[in-house]
C-alpha cells in the first residue's frame, strides 16, 4: 500500500475537513537563547531524565529555519498547521511581552495568514517559564492567574492573525506525568500533587477561556485533551471496576470538569489531602462553554485489578509502535462514539494522531509503510466515527516533522518529514506524500 484510501464520499474526502499538521514550541524551536528558561530546560539538565541526554536548545532549529518550513508545509497541501506558543519566548520575567518572541510568532502568522493556511495555536504546550516553576508551579494556583495575564497580551498582540487557539494541550500529562509519576517535567513525584495541579491547569483554561471570548471573539477557541481508552482484560468484576477506575482517574478527570463541571465521582475515594482545593466559582470558569474540542489520540490501554493499587496496566500484546504503543485503531472509533454518548460536545478536531516508527533514510526516500498504515487505517476510524454520528470537522498529523520527543528525546520520529539533525535537512517520509496526494485529490 503506498496511498491513503477511504470510502468513497467519506466526509474526509470533503474540502470542508480541515486536514493540517502539528508541532509544539518546545519540541521544534530551538533558540533557547531567545527567551526564559523553562521547566523542559531544567528537566533535560537532569542526569537521567532524557533517554538521550539531549535537550531543546536547537532541537529542529525552526527558530532559524521557520520560513523554510512553512514551505514545506504549504507543500503538503494542508488547510492548517497546529503550532504552539511558547510562553517563556514572549513574556519577560517581570510579566511584560517581549517584543523579540512576539515579532517570532507574529511573521509566522502573518506568513501563513498569506499563504492562506489556517494557524491553530495552542497557548501552552508545556514550556512553563521556569521562574514560576520556582514559585510552586502548577502547584500553586497563581500559575493560572499568571497564564490569564500572559494570554490576555499575547493575544491582543496577535490581533487577527489566528483561526484557533487551544488553551492548553493535554494537562493530563502536564499534571499527571510532570506532578504525579515524574516522567515529565518538572519531575515532581505525588499522589498528593497530580489532582492539585490538574485543578490548576483546568483553572487556568477557565480563565483563558474568558479572556479569549473577550479578545478573540471570532477564532475557534477550546482546549486540547489526550484520551488512551481502558479496556478490562477480562469481564470480571474487580477488573472491570478496576479499568472504570482508571478510565476516570486518567482520562474522564479532564473533560468532565469542562463539560459537566464536575470531577469524576471517586474523586470522593482520594484521600482528602490527594485532593485539589476547589473555590467557589472554579467549576463555573472551568465548564463555560467551549467553540470546539481538540482530541489526541495514540493508542489504547488493557488493565487489570490489583490488590493494593486498584488497577494494573497489562503490557500490550498486539502490533507495536516504536513507543511500544498498541496500534488498535478500533479504540480510535470506539473513544469518539462513548465521548459523543457521554457528553454534550461542540465540534471535534483530532489535533493529534501518528505514530512513532523505526524509520531508515535511504537515497533520499523513507519508505515508512509502517506509518502509513497506521495513517489509514486511524483516517478510517475517523470516518467510522463520522459515520455512527459523531461531528468531527478536521484532524491533524503528528508531527509535521521529527522533534524532540520529551523523555525520549530525538530517538523517537513522529514525523511525517525526516530531519537530519546534523545537517537540518528535512526529506518528506512517504507518509507524507501519502497525506499530501489525500489532501490534493478531495
Ligand atoms: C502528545 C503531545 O502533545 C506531543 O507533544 C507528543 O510529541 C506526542 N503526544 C507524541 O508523544
Amino acid at each position: 500500500m503506498t496511498k491513503l484510501s477511504l470510502p468513497p464520499h467519506s466526509p474526509l474526502l470533503s474540502k470542508n475537513f480541515v486536514y493540517g499538521v502539528a508541532t509544539a514550541s518546545f519540541q521544534i524551536e530551538g533558540g533557547s537563547q531567545d527567551r526564559l528558561p523553562c521547566i523542559w530546560d531544567t528537566f533535560c539538565d537532569t542526569p537521567n531524565k532524557i533517554v538521550d541526554s539531549s535537550d531543546g536548545h536547537t532541537a529542529c532549529d525552526h527558530y532559524n529555519l521557520w520560513r523554510d518550513d512553512i514551505d514545506l508545509i504549504e507543500s503538503l497541501g494542508v488547510d492548517a498547521y497546529r503550532l504552539s506558543i511558547s510562553w517563556p519566548r514572549v513574556m519577560t520575567q517581570d510579566a511584560k511581552l517581549n517584543p523579540v518572541g512576539v515579532k517570532f510568532y507574529t511573521d509566522i502568522l502573518d506568513e501563513l495568514k498569506r499563504r492562506n493556511i489556517k494557524a491553530f495555536v495552542t497557548l501552552y504546550h508545556w514550556d512553563l517559564p521556569q521562574h514560576l516553576e520556582d514559585e510552586g508551579g502548577w502547584l500553586n494556583r497563581q500559575t493560572a492567574y499568571a497564564f490569564e495575564h500572559y494570554v490576555n497580551l499575547i493575544t491582543k498582540a496577535f490581533g487577527d492573525r489566528v483561526h484557533s487557539y487551544a488553551t492548553l494541550n493535554e494537562p493530563f500529562c502536564s499534571a499527571f506525568l510532570g506532578y504525579e509519576i515524574g516522567i515529565h517535567a518538572p519531575g515532581k513525584v505525588g499522589k498528593e500533587y497530580g489532582r492539585k495541579a490538574a485543578h490548576h491547569l483546568l483553572l487556568a483554561h477557565g480563565l483563558a477561556m474568558s479572556v479569549l471570548k473577550q479578545n478573540s471573539p471570532n477564532t475557534l477557541n477550546g482546549i486540547v485533551l489526550n484520551f488512551t481508552p481502558c479496556y478490562s482484560l477480562t469481564q470480571s468484576d474487580e477488573d472491570l471496576k478496576a479499568t472504570a477506575f482508571a478510565d476516570d482517574y486518567l482520562n474522564q478527570w479532564y473533560i468532565k470538569p469542562i463539560i459537566d463541571a464536575q470531577y469524576p465521582d471517586i474523586i470522593n475515594q482520594l484521600p482528602l489531602n490527594h485532593q485539589p482545593d476547589i473555590l467557589e466559582g472554579d467549576m463555573e470558569l472551568i465548564s463555560q462553554s467551549i467553540d470546539y474540542l481538540g482530541i489526541n489520540f495514540y493508542t489504547r490501554q488493557v488493565y487489570k485489578a490489583h490488590p493494593t493499587d486498584i488497577y494494573e496496566p497489562i503490557a500490550p500484546t498486539g502490533p507495536l509502535t516504536d513507543m511500544g504503543w498498541e496500534i488498535y485503531p478500533q479504540s480510535f472509533t470506539d473513544l469518539l462514539v462513548s465521548l459523543n454518548k457521554t457528553y454534550t460536545l461542540p465540534p471535534i478536531y483530532i489535533t493529534e494522531n501518528g505514530a512513532a516508527m523505526p524509520d531508515t533514510y535511504n537515497n533520499g526516500e523513507v519508505n515508512d509503510l509502517d506509518r502509513l498504515s497506521y495513517y489509514n487505517t486511524h483516517l478510517n476510524a475517523v470516518h467510522n466515527a463520522i459515520e455512527q454520528g459523531v461531528v468531527i470537522h478536521g484532524y491533524f498529523a503528528w508531527s509535521l516533522m521529527d522533534n524532540f520527543e520529551w523523555a525520549e528525546g530525538y530517538l523517537k520520529r513522529f514525523g511525517i518529514v525526516y530531519v537530519d539533525y546534523k545537517t537540518q535537512q528535512r526529506t518528506i517520509k512517504n507518509s507524507g506524500l501519502a497525506y499530501k496526494e489525500l489532501i490534493s485529490k478531495r
